[in-house]
């Protein structure tokens, strides 16, 4: 038995108990104990703190503790596994998980068991000695890095993978942490899917390409004869909907704001790009068990009227990291951890962002939080290239719309327009949802109505610009 099969077992079990598989971390907690490491050693291997990895074995132990109804700890992990198996079932056939060998073409096959009933019927039964098999290509996709929490985000995303949602849109700025977060939610969900295929929009790839791309991947890497590719994606043909009719996919598309104009408001196609818009309204509407996942700045049109809450269409708004996000400063070195909360505030909690406020507090203050604070303005340093990029894609309106609440200290009533704005109230309506859909203005309620408002970094940042 080798710790792959160990954890196999272990989340095996946890499933038919509580019906939630084990998810990526506590798997790789299970299977650093097996190989007797310890949790410094486990916490570098899957990058993550070890505060976090202590705060999540504790639970760990505990569920285990629980489904197994005795003691279960860091120390006798090994020997109760071993006991276990040998004492109520043979793992020979169905606790076997074999990590396959990556391609040629950067695909990744692995065999994982399917999915058992469990605990007498695991234990006493002799269980099938059928395999499943997920094919991934993660080859576009970058290395996961150190990764803090998101537990809730991770459990809803899988909450809606395992509800059959076929559309999920993943929103936030530049830097958030979505790309991250998809990828440490792969091996929680990955049992649930014949193919993974993870493919970047960053080169504004034409949808009939990317079909042909797509159709390749789920029929085995055989060459396919697309006829006419170009003109059924126009069309709204999907002669991919027969692959995810026939398997369940997961698709995953990053960086998709390179499809939408610039100079236009939020989630309107570049020319020639339009035909996306009706491949995500078929992908929602069709009946399928395969699930498209989304990465953006910002929402596409369409699914503002697909999504709600019974629907197979979701999107999430991704916002910063809260107190966890001082890892990354104990990670940094930063001194005066009494500070830190002040930092993540200003800086909205967008990981990205305070790895780059930390590293250069670290480099111009020798890691003193409260000399950079000293300091009246903010300092935006590489992020200022990182904003302009968001701005650049801002109409004339929304330009003036965020100058003006950029100008205005409190959360602004837009029901009071000042003269120098120049927009209807309709025109400003429209602006607002365009400006939210592209996660640059924050809501706040006072009194019962909705004010809006800018985070200090975007604030400090268009004042400068000026
Ligand atoms: N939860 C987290 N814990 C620690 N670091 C994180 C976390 N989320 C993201 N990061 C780090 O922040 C940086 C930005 O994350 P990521 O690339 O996922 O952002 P993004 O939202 O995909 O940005 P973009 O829209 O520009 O692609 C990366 O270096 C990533 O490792
Ligand atoms: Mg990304």
């Amino acid at each position: 038995m080798d710790d792959r099969q160990v954890a196999k077992w272990a989340d095996d079990i946890v499933f038919s108990e509580t019906g939630k598989h084990l998810d990526h971390i506590q798997q790789s907690i299970l299977r650093g104990t097996w190989q007797r490491q310890k949790y410094p050693e486990i916490a570098e291997n899957c990058k993550r703190s070890r505060a976090h990895v202590r705060k999540e074995a504790s639970k760990l132990w505990k569920i285990l503790s629980e489904t197994l109804g005795e003691d279960i700890n860091q120390s006798n992990f090994r020997s109760t596994a071993e006991r276990w198996q040998f004492s109520n079932f043979s793992i020979t056939g169905n606790g076997c998980v074999q990590i396959g060998k990556v391609s040629t073409d950067g695909s990744l096959s692995f065999t994982v068991p399917e999915p058992t009933q469990k605990n007498e019927d695991i234990l006493n039964k002799p269980t099938e000695n059928a395999t499943l098999t997920v094919r991934q290509d993660l080859a576009d996709a970058p290395e996961p890095n150190l990764f803090y929490n998101r537990t809730s985000e991770l459990t809803t995303l899988e909450n809606w993978i395992l509800g059959r949602t076929r559309l999920i849109t993943i929103l936030g700025l530049s830097g958030i942490g979505k790309t991250a977060l998809t990828l440490q939610l792969i091996p929680q969900i990955q049992h649930e899917f014949d193919y993974i295929i993870w493919r970047s929009l960053r080169n504004s790839l034409p949808l009939a390409s990317l079909q042909t791309d797509l159709i390749k991947f789920c029929s085995g890497g055989a060459t396919v004869f697309v006829p006419y590719p170009e003109e059924r994606a126009i069309a709204g043909g999907l002669p991919l909907l027969e692959y995810l009719r026939s398997h369940r996919c997961l698709i995953i598309l990053d960086d998709i704001q390179t499809i939408f104009s610039s100079q236009q408001l939020a989630g309107n196609y570049q020319p020639g790009y339009e035909n996306y818009g009706a491949f995500f309204k078929q992908i929602t509407e069709s009946s399928h068990n395969s699930c498209l996942i989304l990465l953006s700045w910002e929402k596409p049109r369409e699914i503002a009227a697909l999504e709600g809450e019974n629907r197979p269409c979701k999107s999430l708004q991704l916002n910063g990291l809260g107190p966890e996000a001082q890892e990354i400063f104990t990670e940094k070195g930063l001194a005066e951890p009494e500070k830190w909360s002040e930092l993540i505030d200003l800086y909205r909690g967008n990981p990205l962002w305070l790895n780059i406020v930390a590293t250069f507090i670290q480099d111009l203050f020798g890691g003193s939080v409260s000399e950079f604070l000293s300091y009246d303005t903010l300092f935006l340093g590489d992020l200022e290239s990182l904003l302009h990029q968001h701005f650049d894609r801002l109409t004339a309106s929304e330009q003036q719309a965020i100058a003006w609440l950029a100008n205005t200290p409190e959360p602004a009533d837009i029901s009071k327009i000042p003269e120098n704005l120049q927009l209807s109230p309709p025109e400003l309506l429209k602006v607002m949802q365009s400006l939210g859909r592209r996660s640059l203005v924050e809501t706040v309620k006072q009194n019962g109505r909705s004010h809006f408002t800018i985070g200090p970094i975007i604030r400090e940042y268009i004042t400068n610009k000026k």
